[in-house]
């Protein structure tokens, strides 16, 4: 099916590991141009080399996204070297565990910065390049914010802002023709799940008691799932969707738990 998103500027916040860098490669097999937003590492900059491989033309800007101005400038490098920004890909984000008990207020609030604070600010100060294109904007939020985890008040209070802004923001933008969605993932292998899943004393055990829970098919969601709904959503093959929140989980968090 071609979504018909080619030559289009993709601006992608963690674009380069995991979820992101799977949505980023998507964007480059259909032709967009995968504008990746993100901080430095040396697996970054492998996923860099690997894209360089392809001979297609992607941007890659290095930037911690932890205040309204590196968000700034990331969409002021984006526009000066793109010229155009035709959707937003609000990605980055990590499972910081601030509990209400092992937590403080403080920790709250940095954690709310951490998770949320980006992705208002990045569409924000991209808002009037989305208008320009009529652009479309996908937040990953999680199904933490539905279900709740324990331990994890910051990251799930801004999953459910997340989630919130995704439908304020469709209402807020309908006049200007740009759609607004949320992806729910629940439990997708990525370097952030991978580090989780080593903090238990059994990994293997733990993760196959998790994936016994997942209805269908019994397996993690794979990175290139989530990835082409994020693609469906901003292409004009989604033009009559806004203001939902898709779950991609094989039917982890709403399907009976009692299904064997
Ligand atoms: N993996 C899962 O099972 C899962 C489940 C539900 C939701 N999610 C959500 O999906 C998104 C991606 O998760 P992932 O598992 O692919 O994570 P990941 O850590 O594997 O990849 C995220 C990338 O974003 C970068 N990043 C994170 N915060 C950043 C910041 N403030 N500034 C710049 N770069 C930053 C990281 O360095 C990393 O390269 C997150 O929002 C996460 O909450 C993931």
């Amino acid at each position: 099916m071609d979504l018909g998103l080619k030559d289009k500027v993709i601006l992608i916040t963690g674009g380069a590991e995991g979820i992101g860098a799977a949505i980023s490669q998507a964007c480059m097999a259909e032709g967009a141009i995968p504008c990746i937003v993100t901080r430095d590492s040396a697996a970054v900059q492998g996923f860099a080399a690997s894209l360089r491989a392809r001979q297609q033309r992607f941007e890659l800007i290095i930037l911690e996204l932890d205040s309204p101005r590196s968000c700034r400038q990331a969409v002021e490098v984006a526009l000066q070297r793109c010229h155009r920004i035709d959707a937003l890909v609000n990605n980055a984000g990590i499972n910081d565990k601030v509990g209400l008990e092992s937590g403080s207020p403080e920790e709250f609030l940095a954690s709310i910065q951490r998770n949320l604070w980006h992705y208002y600010s990045m569409a924000h100060y991209a808002l009037p390049s989305l208008k320009a294109a009529h652009g479309s904007i996908v937040n990953i939020a999680s199904k933490t914010a539905i279900t709740g985890q324990g331990g994890t008040s910051g990251y799930a209070a801004a999953k459910g802002g997340q989630l919130a802004l995704a439908r304020e923001w469709a209402v807020e933008l309908l006049p200007f023709g740009i759609r607004v969605n949320a992806i729910v993932p629940s439990e997708v292998m990525t370097p952030a799940y991978t580090n989780w899943i080593a903090t238990f004393p059994e990994p293997d055990a733990k993760l196959r008691s998790i994936t016994a829970k997942i209805p269908l098919g019994r397996r993690m969601t794979e990175p290139d799932e989530i990835a082409s709904m994020a693609l469906f959503l901003l292409s004009e093959r989604a033009s009559h969707i806004t203001g939902q929140h898709l779950f991609v989980d094989g039917g982890y968090v709403h399907l009976d738990r009692a299904i064997d």
